[in-house]
């Protein structure tokens, strides 16, 4: 097998806040995941992605950052890290880090020189501006976490520019010193084994030097146009291309790492962050099962087709269900969607990205409004439901804090029957079928590596088929899935004339061979069967 690790493997996305408090402060943190890395192992999965993990202030938790080059004490210590990385590594997993280059803390020592005074040497490392005409904001940027982009600072009496929180001020990425200074942090960690980085928000680094005002946004043409341009001031601009490259070339450097990049942008626009000869990073996020308004058959068939039509020559698809900036995959859909939903995920084609609870089914928590904590929930969108304790155990702190400590969030409603002990010991839970899923797909090239072609016309609408062949191998897999609420009989005799076996369904409970011409598929079951 030649193939890079980040195409064969699966990424399990951890809120370090989120998975296991071991230091008892109801926090989270990296002796908490290490104890539990044979629990990840034993997922099948290949690579864990870790939410920042660098010293903050926390104002959005650690994506405000004041420090690249240590951890913060809530999370442990840098031998902590170290210590984690040689564990996983020892476990055959990969260590992923976030990396948020657009944006520091305010309180990062490079902020505190930039706005010390207007001819500081680090002036230039942020966006400073002007007010507009009667002390008015410079332009009508807005803010992702609500209000203006633009903060005044009292001290030089200029504007800086924070697409997020105000204690988020933007680096200047035109300033030459600046991609410097972050491609060294990107080495620091390199240079300590880090296998790669999940980088922050890559549409936004390169900023309108005329800082012109957005234009009105249209009104939507489709139903699923969630992720679109809105801003050419400051999404996906062209200088950022050479920001990737730079960053590729950098990682390139090194033996097999990865780059991931978070982009929310139509997948037209998305693919060209694999670079023009993939010299980009290596997977752009594909968020389309994220921000689709539905799931449903045709939703998800529109987006496979769709995805795979602009994917450039080469280029190595991958899909994500779910992260921490969004409701979870088992609120999203009905009854049974989360288990069809990983299915999907796991069996489509391309490297699948899971993020942590989901191998639960495990659904938003209710956040009592005295508990509310996102600096986003001000915009209405809260994304502290998406970001509950683990739940290890039914204990009352669900085994994710000791006994006694009130996590950061409430634990989510439900934890006593849905919780990892639980689900290891029922065949039949979303557990098992996480664990059955990746153990498939591990077993067979056709799943990891081959080709993907939709069954149209025969498949109910409800249905949603596919084939995956490997390359001069006998077996190739049939994916069914059926997303409605009744019974079904599926013909799917497309797929092979053949006598086929049903290898996995959803529910865990049947096996053997099927009848391809009269597929019965329960409700919201899937199943994957081998065809000769
Ligand atoms: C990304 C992160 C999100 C964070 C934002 C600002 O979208 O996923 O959690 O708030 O960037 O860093």
């Amino acid at each position: 097998m030649t193939e890079p690790w980040w195409q064969t493997g699966v990424v399990y996305q951890i809120y370090p806040r989120s998975f296991a408090d071991a230091d008892g402060d109801g926090v989270g943190d990296l002796p908490g995941i290490a104890a539990h890395l044979d629990y990840v192992a034993g997922l099948g999965v290949d690579a864990i992605w870790l939410s920042p993990i660098y010293r903050s202030p926390m104002a959005d938790f650690g994506y405000d950052i004041s420090d690249y080059r240590d951890v913060d004490p809530l999370f442990g210590t840098i031998d902590d890290l170290e210590t984690l990385v040689r564990a996983a590594h020892d476990r055959g997993l990969k260590v992923i880090l976030d990396l948020v280059p657009n944006h520091t803390s305010d309180e990062h020592a490079w902020f505190a020189e930039s706005r010390a005074s207007r001819d500081n040497p680090k002036r230039d490392w942020y966006i400073w501006r002007d007010a507009g005409p009667a002390g008015a904001e410079p332009n009508n940027w807005p803010s992702f976490f609500g209000g203006s982009a633009w903060e005044l600072d009292e001290t030089t009496g200029q504007y800086y520019l924070h697409l997020f929180h105000r204690k988020q001020p933007d680096l200047n990425w035109h300033t030459p010193e600046v991609r410097a200074a972050v491609y060294d942090v990107m080495r620091f960690w390199l240079d300590r084994g880090i296998d790669g980085f999940r980088i922050d928000v890559l549409w936004l680094l390169a900023k309108d030097q005329t800082f012109a005002d957005s234009p009105p946004v249209p009104p939507r043409e489709h139903e699923l146009d969630v992720a679109r341009l809105e801003h050419p001031g400051f999404e996906d601009r062209e200088e950022t291309h050479d920001i990737v490259r730079e960053m590729r070339a950098l990682v390139d450097e090194y033996d097999h790492r990865v780059l991931i990049g978070e982009i929310y942008l139509p997948y037209e626009r998305l693919v060209r962050y694999y670079g023009e000869r993939l010299d980009g990073v290596h997977l752009p996020f594909n968020f389309g099962l994220v921000t689709a308004s539905r799931f449903d058959a045709p939703t998800v068939r529109r987006l496979v087709e769709e995805y795979e039509s602009f994917l450039p020559e080469g280029a190595w698809p991958n899909w994500v269900l779910g992260n921490h900036d969004i409701s979870r995959i088992a609120t999203r859909t009905a009854e049974g969607g989360a288990r069809l939903a990983q299915m999907l995920l796991l069996t489509l084609r391309g490297t699948p990205t899971c993020y942590y609870g989901d191998e639960l089914g495990l659904a938003d928590g209710e956040i009592p409004p005295d508990r509310v904590v996102d600096p986003q929930a001000a915009t209405g969108r809260n994304r502290d439901p998406a970001r509950t304790p683990m739940p290890w155990e039914p204990s009352p702190t669900a085994g994710f804090s000791p006994d006694g400590v009130e996590p950061w969030l409430p634990v989510a409603a439900g934890h006593k029957q849905r919780n990892v002990q639980a689900q290891a010991a029922d065949p039949r839970s979303e557990l098992s079928l996480f664990r059955a899923l990746t153990a498939l797909r591990r077993g067979r090239r056709a799943l990891q590596l081959g080709s993907l072609r939709l069954l149209g016309g025969t498949a109910p609408d409800d249905v949603l088929a596919y084939v995956r062949e490997g390359e001069g191998e006998g077996e190739h897999v049939l994916v069914a899935l059926h997303f409605g609420a009744e019974p079904r009989t599926a013909d799917l005799s497309a797929a092979s004339a053949r006598p086929a076996d049903l290898l996995l369904s959803t529910e865990l409970d049947r096996e053997g061979e099927v009848d391809l011409a009269a597929l019965e598929l329960r409700p919201r079951e899937g199943v994957v069967i081998s065809v000769r």
